[in-house]
């Protein structure tokens, strides 16, 4: 049996920003007479309404947030500094380095994925050692990593979870930053120096749960604008998220009827106060440890609704809820697991509503109840 690679686009779990909007992207570009920093795809204004919607384009929103955060990034991509997008785990800090990377260069697949064993090679580049050997170092042997093919095509490259390196493979990200220029030592003559074309640029996240900003180089934080990506604040606006993110993750699963907003007002509900540790009537609870963002809950929307079709062939409901939050809300914290308990024990009883008492009553389907 061989091995194909190529999935084809409808059958891709995710694809990328620029596929999944391919429609919406080709719209702005036709519509697009705004001048464009050299290099981008689109001008600025085009780029904002890609990320925050335009109805008369019938553009979707797609990041909900302050839309002045989203004029600030892409300012900050079309200077000479890097943009770096920090806040809490799960506040869209990737969808949304995906979504400008799309607008400002048309492709948001450039990306390195930081963690402690990322190398040097991974973001500048690597060889192929067969050539290598045959024919020594040349432009035919290299084999380019993002950053390379970034700076070589003038296009943006993402980052992800940049803090998650060690400090001296981030700093091989100064001079691409500061002269605009990579070099190649191995490479012969004027080849060895990759001269960054126009266009390119890096935005990179970091995860205030992981090792923080802090400990990255003071010379390489010069080099970024810093912009925090905040929790969603609103319920309603955070709700609507949920529901419509959940929804189509649904269909693109095959389920026909999502989750009543009924089951997920509860399900938003829970996620707020386990995240804060204050109940909508202003009960102090136990906060859970665990991360209780709204990329969770719209996870965990998502697996109700799986739930409810899959197993009994209906909606996800409130009962579905208790089963599903175990995995995300305790993980394999026990403790975690104990103040879930408790929270649907003690904080569940007292509100109006079927769904609340049907969580309550399914409390014992959390694992060990
Ligand atoms: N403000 C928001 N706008 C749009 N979607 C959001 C928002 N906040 C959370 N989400 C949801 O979260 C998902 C994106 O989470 P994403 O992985 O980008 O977060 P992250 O900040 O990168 O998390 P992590 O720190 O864990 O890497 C989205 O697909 C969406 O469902
Ligand atoms: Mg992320």
């Amino acid at each position: 049996m061989t091995l194909s690679v190529t999935v084809p686009t409808d059958a891709m779990q995710r694809p990328p920003a620029e596929v999944r909007y391919a429609d919406e992207l080709a719209r702005l570009r036709a519509a697009d007479d705004a001048p464009k920093p050299p290099g981008w795809a689109l001008s600025l204004r085009a780029a904002r309404a890609f990320v925050v919607g335009d109805d008369a384009l019938g553009v979707t929103r797609k990041f909900v947030g302050d839309p002045s955060l989203i004029d600030r990034a892409l300012v900050s991509l079309a200077t000479n500094r890097g943009l770096l997008l920090v806040g809490e785990p799960g506040t869209a800090k990737s969808l949304l380095s995906e979504l400008l990377a799309a607008a400002v260069s048309g492709d948001s697949t450039l990306t390195i994925q930081g963690g402690a064993a990322t190398t040097e090679d991974q973001i500048k580049y690597s060889w192929n050692y067969a050539l290598l050997v045959s024919e020594g170092p040349s432009e035919r042997s290299l084999v380019p990593a993002p950053l390379l093919r970034g700076m070589a095509e003038g296009r943006t490259v993402r980052f992800e979870e940049i803090t998650r390196c060690p400090l001296e493979v981030q700093d091989c990200l100064l001079s691409p930053l500061s002269d605009r220029v990579l070099a190649v030592p191995e490479l012969p003559g004027g080849a060895g120096m990759v001269f960054a074309k126009e266009g390119f640029n890096i935005i990179a996240t970091a995860n205030t749960r992981d090792r923080g900003v802090n400990d990255m180089s003071s010379a390489l934080k010069r080099r970024f604008n810093f912009e925090t990506v905040f929790p969603i604040a609103d319920f309603d606006t955070e709700l609507a998220l949920v529901e419509a993110e959940a929804g189509a993750l649904l269909r693109r699963s095959g389920v026909t009827v999502a989750p009543h907003r009924d089951v997920l007002e509860v399900l938003v509900t829970a996620f707020r106060e386990l995240r804060t540790g204050r109940t909508a009537r202003g009960d102090e609870m136990d906060r859970l440890s665990g991360v209780m963002s709204t990329a969770e809950a719209v996870a965990v929307a998502h697996a109700v609704g799986l739930r409810g079709w899959f197993l009994r062939g209906t909606a996800g409901t409130a009962a579905d809820l208790a089963s599903c939050l175990a995995g995300t809300a305790a993980k394999d914290n026990p403790e975690d697991l104990a103040k879930l308990r408790r929270y649907l024990e003690q904080h569940t009883g007292w509100r109006a509503g079927a769904q609340w008492r049907e969580l309550r009553d399914a409390r014992r389907e959390l694992p060990g109840g």
